[in-house]
């Protein structure tokens, strides 16, 4: 790789796994506290390479993944300014049934971590997790649409359009809408 002068790039954000760094107006590279967050999230982004939401990874090495940039805004502060629409509840059902179909243990993600871009496209940016154990529905997904106000409208377009997989969530959705 190019030598990489951390100090000379913008600076994009931080979490819990490590630091992230715009390189240009396509790549951002991501920099790991720890190689064993690395190895989760690179097994993530494989099993998601062809699922068009993931970002696609450039090239890593030992502490850092390069992979593609994603513009826009964290879906949680959208929501808090722009409607939700059928659109955006659709790519939602597609991106927790792809991940279930490719195996991701954990077929769910926070709000904060899907971003919106210009074309209103969402993509998964931070993936570290989605092996772990996880209920049989996107609890984290729906926690952050009940905060938003929306989840019902999630619901009614999902039981029109994914009957099935309506099917499969909705006592577990309504489970928690009583305990929140
Ligand atoms: N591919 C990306 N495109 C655009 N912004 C990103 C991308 N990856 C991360 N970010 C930004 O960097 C922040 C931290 O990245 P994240 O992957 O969530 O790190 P962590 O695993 O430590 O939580 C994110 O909240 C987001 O603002
Ligand atoms: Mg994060």
């Amino acid at each position: 790789m190019v030598e990489i002068r951390l100090d000379q790039l913008e600076f994009i954000g931080a979490g819990k796994h490590g630091e992230v760094y715009k390189l240009d107006e396509k790549r951002c590279v991501k920099v790991y506290r720890r190689r064993h967050y690395l190895r989760m999230e690179l097994a993530a982004l494989k099993r998601g390479a062809k699922a068009s939401f993931f970002p696609q990874v450039h090239e890593w090495g030992e502490n850092y993944i390069i992979r593609d940039y994603a513009p826009g805004i964290p879906l949680n502060h959208y929501l808090r300014a722009e409607r939700f629409t059928p659109a955006i509840a659709r790519q939602l059902v597609e991106m927790v049934e792809t991940m279930r179909k490719l195996r991701f243990r954990r077929a769910d993600t926070r709000l904060s971590h899907i971003i919106v871009d210009p074309n209103r496209k969402l993509w998964l940016i931070d993936p570290v997790n989605t092996m772990k154990p996880s209920p049989p529905y996107p609890r984290k997904l729906f926690k952050g649409l009940i905060r938003r106000g929306v989840d019902e409208e999630f619901m009614a377009y999902v039981q029109e359009h994914y009957p099935e997989v309506y099917g499969r969530w909705e006592r577990h959705v309504r489970r928690l809408k009583e305990r929140s």
